[in-house]
């Protein structure tokens, strides 16, 4: 059996599709879906399109490709592209239907081409027929408000497999001069979109010259010197935040967690805080996700109370890895960072943005504040923005500055505007 998959987008048309042009639209589509040996169906209503391309994969990329770069439509978003056992459509080479809003509750069996065909009763249980549903009951609909459209529609690729994960190496037991440090920190804003205003700055650690840090600490944040780094990092973040005049809040990494001293360690940073004049509430410990699966209700614990004396919690990377909703769940954190794969390119990804909506509606039902992390693109915050999302951090809306607090919300109040 040849090797067989479908791909269903949705975009919304850019111009008016009066039964003149989508007849003439389909006229063209049948012809070449025939001689390529591709089926499926296009349904249209009130300015939004769903397609369903079926056959064999480089022939159904090879089109699609062609078709998201029609101007007639924008906004292409890749709900799925899979490979299927069998064709759902074979006998169509680009079934049609037009649904009128009056008419979308009746849409079994309706259409020129649907009309005694009955289309979605015939057809079988499977995810396409899901998706039609979904779109007949108003989701997938592309709307052209408020989105900019990307440049160039993406084929959304099967992922490459990973590499298998290579197991961590023992902590490495290496002397750590502490006083001597040769770190500093960039900050970088976090930055509430809607009030125009910086809700935070994330302290970044750097080395003293302002590179990455990462490769000469990270032997040193899991091994026995971790809870003292934290320490001092945390101690240098803050006093370099207040001598720096910071009023907003301030982020910092925490990244001992799995350590039995965290409540101690927390307790320290509140301290600290204070004797540098940062009142209750103003600093969030950001906690990478990774450190918080397993069983871990006792650090939930220490979460917990130290909320209640003044530190404000936050999950960073949400969404990779295994992390799932249930950590919110356990940790009440009072905001959740989208990891980057969840952010890059959601403007033309169907499942990044099923994903995202359900941890907006998730965050949006708890009071949790969700950001929006790693934007670069205009076309990413314009989705994030549609959906309700304020709260943003990224290198096209603010870089991080060295040593510096940039204040610069010149372009997010183009933004809001
Ligand atoms: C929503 C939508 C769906 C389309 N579906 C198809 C299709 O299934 N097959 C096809 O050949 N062209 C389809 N087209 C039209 C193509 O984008 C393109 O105009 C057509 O293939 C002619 O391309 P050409 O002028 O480069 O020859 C579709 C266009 C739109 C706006």
């Amino acid at each position: 059996m040849s090797e067989l998959m479908h791909l269903i987008y949705s975009s919304a048309a850019t111009q008016h599709f009066g039964r003149d042009e989508l007849v003439e639209l389909l006229d063209r589509a049948r012809t070449t879906n025939s001689k390529l040996d591709i089926s499926g169906m296009l349904l249209y209503i009130d300015g939004s399109f769903l397609q369903v391309l079926e056959g064999a994969p480089d022939q159904v990329d090879a089109l699609f490709s062609h078709i998201a770069k029609d101007s007639r439509h924008t906004t292409v978003v890749t709900i799925i592209r899979e490979p299927i056992a069998k064709r759902t459509f074979s006998d169509w080479s680009m079934g049609f239907a037009d649904v009128s809003t009056d008419d979308l509750n009746e849409i079994d069996g309706l259409n020129d081409f649907f009309t005694g065909e009955a289309c979605f009763t015939g057809l079988g249980a499977g995810r396409t027929k899901k998706l039609l549903n979904a779109f007949k009951s108003g989701r997938w609909r592309s709307r052209i408000e408020g989105i900019t459209p990307p440049a160039t529609p993406s084929v959304a690729r099967e992922r490459e497999p990973s590499a298998p994960p290579t197991p961590d190496p023992a902590p490495p037991e290496l002397a750590l001069d502490i006083e001597n440090l040769a770190v500093s920190f960039a900050f970088q804003p976090i930055v509430d979109v809607a009030n125009q205003q910086i809700s935070s700055y994330e302290a970044i650690v750097k080395t003293d010259s302002g590179g990455s840090a990462e490769e000469f600490l990270s032997p040193h944040m899991a091994g026995p010197n971790s809870g003292l780094l934290q320490r001092e990092l945390q101690h240098r973040a803050i006093a370099l935040a207040a001598k720096l005049g910071l009023n907003t809040g301030l982020t910092l990494k925490y990244s001992a967690s799995g350590i039995e001293e965290a409540d101690q360690l927390m307790s320290e940073t509140l301290e600290i805080g204070e004797r540098y004049g940062f009142t209750g509430n103003q600093i969030t410990l950001e906690i990478d996700q990774d450190q918080l699966t397993g069983d871990t209700s006792w650090f939930a614990a220490v979460i917990q109370k130290q909320r209640g004396l003044g530190l404000r919690f936050s999950i960073d990377h949400f969404g990779d890895g295994r992390s799932g909703l249930s950590l919110i769940d356990a940790y009440q954190p009072d905001s959740v960072a989208l990891n980057r794969n969840l952010v890059t390119g959601i403007e033309s990804h169907g499942a990044r943005q099923a994903i995202v909506r359900g941890v907006i509606q998730t965050c949006d039902d708890l009071g949790i504040d969700l950001i929006a992390k790693h934007v670069e693109t205009e076309a990413e915050i314009a989705w994030f923005r549609y959906e309700g999302v304020e709260l943003f951090q990224g290198t096209i809306i603010a870089p991080p500055t060295f040593e510096k607090l940039s204040g610069d919300i010149g372009y997010t109040e183009r933004l809001a505007a």
